[in-house]
């Protein structure tokens, strides 16, 4: 162990009362770490206002959008916008920073804890109002060109000043989809705000130390790359069995209940290593049992370490388990840590000794180099938050339909922001790439002109930034670069025939003039055929190919799906579909081959594969062991549990084996043709 993250909820403790500090009890566990040869991570202790300051300045708590006060009594009850509540951050953080600024056992500071837990990151008070007023003025100058950017004429929304824009309170109807976007955009700027204003506090008292923040996963309200701008470690606190129960579109099966979902964890790996493109850290990993999801199982045996492989295979430089010891007291008994009520060892404890001596058998790991981005867009997650249009319809999960697949390669995946450089990567895939300008439109032409290859997903180039309809057809400025056009949309239940076929183009991509009408003219020569769900477009290609056409008797029947078209040096393929996992797999591989990225047989569904450095890690997030027959068992640097590294690689005659919830990491690149299977 080499950092302990402490005093994250602590005012009440540091300051019992206004001005009466006391560190005396942190002083010696600062000491104690710096005793044992490790560091500390210290935290600002804002996001539990203690009852004191509550009663004192009332005006800092939230309040929801029908204006309920989030009262005292748990935790993340401050308002982001409060001026009065900036003051008294201002004086805990530089009380406690000036105490620990010449302390050699403090490394660097983790920023309050989680913004935005407890769907905390919107308030609705008359301070957000306030800021509310003052952002949009920032943004729009004045209130006819924010009219006229929002479209304010329907439904008589018009305003005649900027103090007459609130923040949305209930309606009998939907609100207006572009003043819905603006609030959520300014409300994650305002923790933007807040915690850049921490931020300079801490690098004031000492410039040395790191700052991070701890994210969530799979967390919608906050743009976590606007935050990591003003951090230097981004970290993020990982609970796999309990994202399967409350954030997953699906059923969580029974392997997936005692180890989670690698792909959605995975995914948030990604994203946070993305944010700076550094090693990240996981600040908080599920120890063991966890207190909140609907149920609470036993993870698998070894999933502790199993969670820490995965990490690392992604990008983590550290992963630090929460808790330490299970509480004796407040709201989170039921919640495991390493060590149980007593102190003893709990099954954490274990796996977390296992993983530390895996990790001391590795040279240095270096950072993930990702031959591929997925291009995720918070402004698309609002707005198509706001307009789903269809139940089913989830932005998160149809950005993981794309990067599922893959990882079902084996391909290791950047998620950036649309504005991030896309120059260094070979294939960029844009699942739902909703609010498109201009500028973004010229910069994937370039990319793909230059010779990138390009895949959308549907609903992209729909809206411009305000959220608003263009008057061209979807997808709008990337009409010419798709080189086809959206004639319908049509969002679908589950009892209408969802099935496209692949049809003939195979030599004619290029644009020659041999697209198939859209009436469904053109002459089918692959049978094969592949399931999608939810959402589907009719295209309507001019100088693209249709690649695939819908496979049924409906109106859409024999429509072109899926087309592709050559922009200069490089291809580009729009799917108008939400793709089920086959067709996913089938355009992702065509991509990966036009891009020349080396990628592995389709791995079985809960199997990870990830080179970093010069290591390939396979985590095995199933209760079935999985063979590697294409592995040579000298590549074992790290093998799995009972199995030691050196009975592995003595063992030439059998396949290399990773047990059911078992992690092996390989001092070689494997990904290229390797194949996994299931025992
Ligand atoms: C995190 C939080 C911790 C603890 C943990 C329980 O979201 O940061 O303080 O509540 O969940 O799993």
């Amino acid at each position: 162990m080499e950092y302990v993250r402490m005093a994250e909820f602590s005012w009440s403790v540091l300051e019992p009362e206004r001005g009466e500090f006391r560190f005396e009890w942190l002083d010696e566990a600062v000491e104690l770490v710096g005793d044992h040869g490790m560091q500390a991570v210290l935290c600002t202790p804002t996001a539990t206002p203690p009852k004191w300051l509550v009663d004192e300045r009332p005006e800092i708590r939230q309040e929801g959008p029908d204006g309920t006060v989030r009262e005292h009594g748990s935790r993340r009850h401050y308002c982001f916008n409060s001026p009065a509540y900036r003051e008294e951050t201002e004086r805990i953080v530089r009380a406690v920073t000036e105490r620990y600024a010449d302390s050699p056992h403090v490394a660097g500071w983790q920023t309050d804890n989680e913004f935005g837990c407890h769907r905390t990151v919107r308030c609705y008070c008359d301070d957000c109002a306030a800021a509310f007023r003052e952002w949009l003025r920032d943004r729009h100058g004045d209130v006819e060109t924010l009219n006229e950017a929002w479209g304010n004429r329907f439904w008589s929304q018009a305003y005649d000043s900027f103090e007459a824009v609130d923040p949305p309170g209930p309606t009998p109807a939907e609100h207006h989809p572009s003043r819905l976007l603006e609030y959520a955009r300014f409300a994650s700027d305002s923790v933007v705000a807040y915690n850049r204003f921490q931020a300079d506090l801490l690098r004031e008292a000492n410039p040395d130390w790191f700052l991070t923040h701890n994210f969530m996963g799979r967390f919608p309200t906050l743009d976590a790359f606007d935050v990591s701008t003003d951090l230097d470690v981004v970290s993020w606190d990982s609970y796999p069995t309990g994202f399967v129960q409350d954030r997953y579109a699906g059923e969580a099966s029974p392997d997936q209940l005692r180890a989670g979902d690698p792909d959605q964890v995975g995914m948030d790996h990604d994203l946070y290593r993305s944010a700076l493109d550094r090693p990240f850290w996981v600040m908080e990993q599920q120890p063991g049992d966890v207190n909140w999801p609907p149920h609470c199982p036993q993870p698998g045996e070894g999933a502790m370490r199993l969670w820490a492989h995965h990490a690392t295979a992604h990008g983590a430089d550290a992963v630090l388990y929460f808790r330490w010891r299970r509480c004796l007291e407040g709201q989170e008994q039921y919640h495991a840590g390493l060590r149980r009520a007593d102190g003893s060892p709990d099954r954490g404890y274990h796996d977390a000794v296992s993983a530390a001596a895996d990790f001391a058998a590795l040279d240095d790991v270096g950072h993930v180099d990702a031959p591929v981005a997925v291009l995720f867009d918070y402004d698309a997650l609002w707005a198509l938050d706001v307009q789903p249009h269809a139940p089913d319809f989830d932005y998160w999960a149809l950005q993981e339909a794309f990067y599922g697949a893959l990882r079902g390669r084996g391909v290791q995946v950047d998620v950036i922001p649309p504005d991030a450089d896309l120059d260094g990567y070979a294939a960029v895939v844009a699942p739902a790439l909703h609010l498109v300008t201009e500028n973004l439109a010229d910069r994937l032409t370039d990319y793909v002109a230059s010779g990138g290859s390009l895949l959308f997903g549907p609903r992209t180039g729909v809206k411009d930034r305000h959220n608003k309809l263009r008057p061209a057809l979807q997808p709008g400025p990337l009409t010419d670069l798709v080189g086809a056009a959206v004639d319908q949309h049509e969002s679908l239940p589950r009892r209408l025939e969802t099935r496209v076929r692949r049809v003939d183009g195979t030599d004619d991509a290029g644009g020659d003039g041999s697209a198939p009408d859209a009436d469904g003219t053109s002459p089918f020569v692959d049978p094969d055929r592949f399931g999608f769900r939810t959402w589907a477009e009719w295209l309507v290609p001019d100088d693209a190919v249709a690649r695939f056409v819908y496979d049924t008797d409906g109106v859409e029947a024999d429509r072109p799906a899926v087309v592709e078209n050559a922009v200069g040096d490089g291809r580009v393929v729009y799917c108008g579909v939400w793709p089920a996992a086959d067709l996913a797999d089938d355009l992702v591989v065509d991509l990966l081959a036009s891009a020349g990225v080396p990628h592995s047989a389709r791995l079985p569904d809960g199997v990870d594969v990830a080179e970093r450095g010069g290591y390939t890690w396979v985590t095995n997030f199933t209760s079935d062991a999985v063979r590697l027959p294409t592995v040579d068992p000298d590549a074992v640097v790290v093998a799995d549990g009972d199995q030691g590294p050196d009975e592995a690689t003595s063992n030439g005659d059998q396949p290399v084996t990773v047990g059911p919830f078992g992690a092996a990491v390989f001092g070689d690149h494997l990904v290229d043709g390797l194949v996994a299977e299931k025992n």
